[in-house]
Order: structure tokens, then sequence, then C-alpha cells
């Protein structure tokens, strides 16, 4: 395979030396750009748009035509996996995605599939690939699953949730069934993204979008405890290349030092914690990716530029940073504003790093 010509993030996330800060966002790829409403339309929806790998390799590739981006992360969805794993995913513009069978009973737990990436999954895994060829090394491409608390949290709701009482109601009445519920779901998410590794993904990130609304105790035993069996069921070398794992919990700014103390290479920060903060508690353990405010994308150029500053100021200097949004960019964002904060991190970056340790 063609070695990166752009490795940045790679360095970074390994905490090596580089000359600037790399620089993606999360949820790079969507509504916020007109070339995406228009290949999602020409898709004829969301689901079919992820499950058609020439046009999910093109809106992957599409912020990266516009922006200076590090990175490009695959097009697809956490709740793929779910979906392969019997409960019939659908999506609607007003409710945003359903479970037609969500888990309710022992007997649903059971009956659940274990899917091979390769036969049930196999569009992934054939977007990865087109999508590594259609790179040409030119940089690195980040591969993802959901964390299996934040699957679960879907898969037994059934839907978005305002107050996730279902799922909470489960897992303080029945704790058993929970965990059995989370060890399968963790069986599948190690063999899908080994799967992507395999496939041709050069970084694996975790997103566990709702492990921020457990007590610290609980996060540790139902969601952070099976992240860890991820990691060690992962392979972490592919072709004698070694492949970052980042985890991001939203909401985890009571438990980095735990997050820390996993294998992870790398933990995704949000903007309620101050990266220094963040950094003081899990010293040069592990990099840090993160955590400028999504929202500061509807201010004007100076106020974004200003707080993408306040950002790289708050790591400060050295590798270990991986510059990115706390959370995904939001519907409503203008693409001139993502210029605008990619700019300032090429532009400014360079000065948090020793020109002379790259090597
Ligand atoms: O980051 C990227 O560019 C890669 C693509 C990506 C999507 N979803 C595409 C998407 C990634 C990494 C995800 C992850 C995902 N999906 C998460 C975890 C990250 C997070 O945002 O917290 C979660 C919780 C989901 C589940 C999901 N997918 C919901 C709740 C929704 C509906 C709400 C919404 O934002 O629309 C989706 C739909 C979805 N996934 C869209 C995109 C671009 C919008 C679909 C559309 O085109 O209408």
């Amino acid at each position: 395979m063609t070695e990166l010509k752009n490795d940045c993030l790679l360095r970074a996330l390994l905490r090596k030396p580089v000359n600037r800060t790399p620089v993606w966002l999360m949820r790079q790829a969507g509504r916020y750009l007109p070339e995406y409403r228009a290949t999602r339309s020409r898709a004829g929806s969301f689901l079919s748009l992820c499950q058609t790998p020439e046009l999910a390799c093109e809106v992957t590739l599409q912020p990266l035509v516009r922006f200076f981006l590090d990175a490009a992360i695959i097009f697809s969805d956490i709740l793929t996996v779910p979906d392969a794993m019997g409960l019939e995913l659908s999506f609607s513009e007003r409710e945003g995605p359903t479970f037609a069978k969500p888990v309710r009973s022992s007997s649903d737990i059971a009956r659940l599939g274990i899917p091979d990436p390769e036969v049930d999954l196999r569009y992934v895994m054939d977007t990865i690939r087109l999508t590594r060829s259609e790179l040409g090394g030119s940089v690195p491409l980040i591969g993802f699953a959901g964390s299996p608390w934040t699957l679960a949290t879907y898969m037994i709701e059934g839907r978005s949730s305002k107050d996730f009482s279902r799922v909470k109601c489960l897992l303080y009445d029945q704790p058993e069934k929970m965990h059995k519920l989370l060890e399968r779901i963790t069986q599948a998410v190690t063999l899908y993204m080994n799967a992507q590794a395999t496939a041709g993904s050069q970084v694996l990130m975790v997103f566990d979008t709702w492990g921020g609304i457990l007590t610290p105790r609980n996060y540790r035993e139902f969601s952070l405890n099976y992240m860890t069996q991820i990691i060690t069921g992962l392979t972490r070398v592919v072709n004698d290349k070694k492949i970052p794992i980042i985890l991001f919990t939203k909401g985890s700014g009571a438990c980095l030092g735990d997050i820390a103390a996993t294998d992870c290479d790398a933990i995704g920060i949000d903007w309620t914690v101050d990266l220094n903060y963040a950094r003081s508690q899990v010293g040069s353990h592990v990099a840090l990716q993160g955590n400028l405010d999504p929202a500061i994308l509807a201010a004007s150029p100076e106020n974004i530029r200003k707080h993408v500053i306040q950002v790289l100021d708050d790591f400060g200097t050295g590798s270990g940073h991986v510059f990115n949004l706390g959370h995904g960019i939001r519907p409503w964002t203008d693409p001139e504003h993502v210029r605008i904060l990619v700019d300032t991190v090429h532009e400014l970056s360079s000065t948090y790093h020793n020109q002379d340790s790259t090597e």
C-alpha cells in the first residue's frame, strides 16, 4: 500500500513530533455541504447513501476537496451495526433513526445476530477499500463504530431519546440483562472494527455519545468496561503500521483518568472541559482530540479565529493534540466558517511545535 503523503494526524495521535497541529472535524461530511445534499438526493435516502459504496466514497471525499483537512472519515453511521444485528433501521427526516424491532426482552437479546462484517456489512468494507484507493495515500482514513453503551441506548429505546428512561430502568433493575446485551454488542463491534482495519482504515474511533448520561461509577461499569474490552480485542498493527485508537465519550470530564488508563492512544474531548485541565488529568499518557464548541461556527469570523486560538493555547505546546470540534458539525453551519476554522489551525498552529523536531 502507498505510504502516506500527510501523516500529521497519525504522528499526533501517537504523540510523535509534528510541525503543526492536524485538524479534521466530526461530521465533516454532512448536510451543511450543498454537494452532500445533492448526492444524498441522488441516493434517494440517507441509508441508501451509506449502502452504496461509490456514493458513500464520494461524500467522504467532498469535505477534503473544499478544505485543507488532515484526515478523511468513512461515511457511514454507528447504527448500521444494530441494523445488521436484526433491528431493522430506518431514518426519517423528522424523527431521525428508528428501529422496527427494538430490544425489549431476554429473548430479543438472545436473538441478536453477530454480523459477519464482510457479508452483512460488506457495503462499509467496500466503501473503505474504494475510499483508500481514491485517497491515493494523501491523508489517513478513519474508521469508526459506536460504543456498546451508546448503541444499546438506541437499541433499547428504539429511537433517539431525551431522558433515556427505558434504558436506565433496565440498567438499574436488571443489570445482568444489560450486561448480556452489552457483551453481545461488544462482540459485534470488535469484529466490525477489526474488519475495518483489515479493509484499510488507518485510525479507529469509538463514539460514545451517551456515556456522559451515566454516573461515573456506572460509566466505568457499563460503558468504559466494554470499550476497554474492544481495545483488547483489536488487532493493533496491520501491515506493520500501528492503528491508533481514539475513544470519544461526550461528557466524560469526570472520568478522563480512567479513560487514559485504557490502552487507547487518544481521547476525544468535548467543550465542557478545558484542554489544559484534560491534559493535567491524563499527563503524557495519551493524545487529546478536540474541543471547539460547534456552536462557535455560527459566530463571526473574528470570534471563530479567537476561539480556535484559545483551544490551541489551552492545549499548549508539543505534540499530542488533534484539533477537532467537541461534537459534530451542526447542519446549519456555513461552510465558509468551517474554512476559517481549518485555515486558522493551519496558519497558526506551527508556533505550538518545535520546528526542528520533525524527524
Ligand atoms: O463524521 C462524519 O463525517 C462521518 C459520518 C457519521 C455520521 N454519523 C453520518 C450521519 C458519523 C461518524 C456518525 C456517527 C453517529 N451516528 C453518532 C455518533 C456521533 C455523534 O454525532 O454523537 C450517532 C449518535 C449517530 C446516530 C445518528 N445518525 C443520529 C441520531 C442521526 C440523526 C440526527 C442527525 O444528526 O441527523 C443520524 C443521521 C446521520 N448520520 C446524518 C449523517 C450525515 C444525517 C443524515 C441525513 O443526511 O439526513
